[in-house]
């Protein structure tokens, strides 16, 4: 239960739109990955019985989905575990470097890095995902915004503005396509976290509403 969301924010702090440029990574996928971006898009065809369900049963969700994308996450990152799930629709990455630390001390006393995972029920045209090229942004351009709990505590970051940021997305993304965004890593000497943000593409308003199923995830990793 959410009991008060506390934004630290200048005083001048106002949401204020700012047009962007969102380029589509179609054939350029290979080009983007989780440690030199903060995303990558994985070719993974969904074989659970979450899936043949049409994801409608969530403990079904909990038991066959889950542990699909596990599997899929082990595979591309050699490690992995899962927790929450989630949409979201302004830019923001789901927990700042302390914010994962609460997260850790919470769920586990232990090293761990988050993914979110994303992976549309139907092809995406209206209200496709955007993800910023973690490079781009600055710490400086990250806000912190705490979320407070009755037990613990999360915090999050928004994103100011920025003409250096680069935004992509993949266009009329597919059910076998997984979007997968780092939120936080320990290492610093990779992409740490990749903003993301929902967006209008003004080509496609009138199609029907995103269906997606987004899942966060913790990767823990062995001694190397
Ligand atoms: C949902 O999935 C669970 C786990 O597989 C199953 O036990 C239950 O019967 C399912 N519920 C429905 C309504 O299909
Ligand atoms: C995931 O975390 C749980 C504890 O939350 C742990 O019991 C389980 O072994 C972990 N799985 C993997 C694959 O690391």
């Amino acid at each position: 239960m959410i009991l008060a969301m506390v934004l630290r924010l200048s005083p001048s702090w106002a949401m204020v739109a700012s047009p962007v440029t969102v380029t589509d990574i179609t054939d350029k996928e290979q080009e983007f990955a989780l440690d030199t971006h903060g995303f990558q898009l994985v070719v993974h065809r969904d074989e659970s019985q979450a899936r043949q369900e049409g994801y409608q049963n969530d403990s079904e969700v909990k038991l066959s989905y889950y542990a699909e994308m596990e599997q899929l996450i082990k595979n591309v990152l050699g490690a992995g575990n899962q927790s929450l799930r989630g949409p979201i629709l302004r830019a923001h990455v789901d927990q700042s470097y302390k914010g994962a630390e609460y997260d850790l001390r919470w769920y586990l006393p232990d090293e761990a890095d988050t993914l979110l995972a994303g992976r549309p029920i139907k092809p995406v045209y209206k209200d496709p995902l955007a993800v910023a090229d973690a490079t781009t942004v600055a710490e400086a351009d990250l806000i912190p915004a705490r979320i407070i709990f009755e037990d613990h505590e999360r915090e999050s970051w928004t994103v100011k503005h920025s003409p250096s940021h680069r935004w992509y997305f993949k266009y009329g993304q597919q059910p076998d396509e997984v979007l997968l965004i780092k939120c936080f890593d320990s290492r610093e000497d990779v992409a740490r976290r990749a903003p993301h943000s929902a967006f209008q593409n003004p080509r496609h308003v009138d199609e029907p509403w995103r269906e997606s199923i987004e899942i966060r995830t913790m990767v823990f990793y062995g001694d190397q």
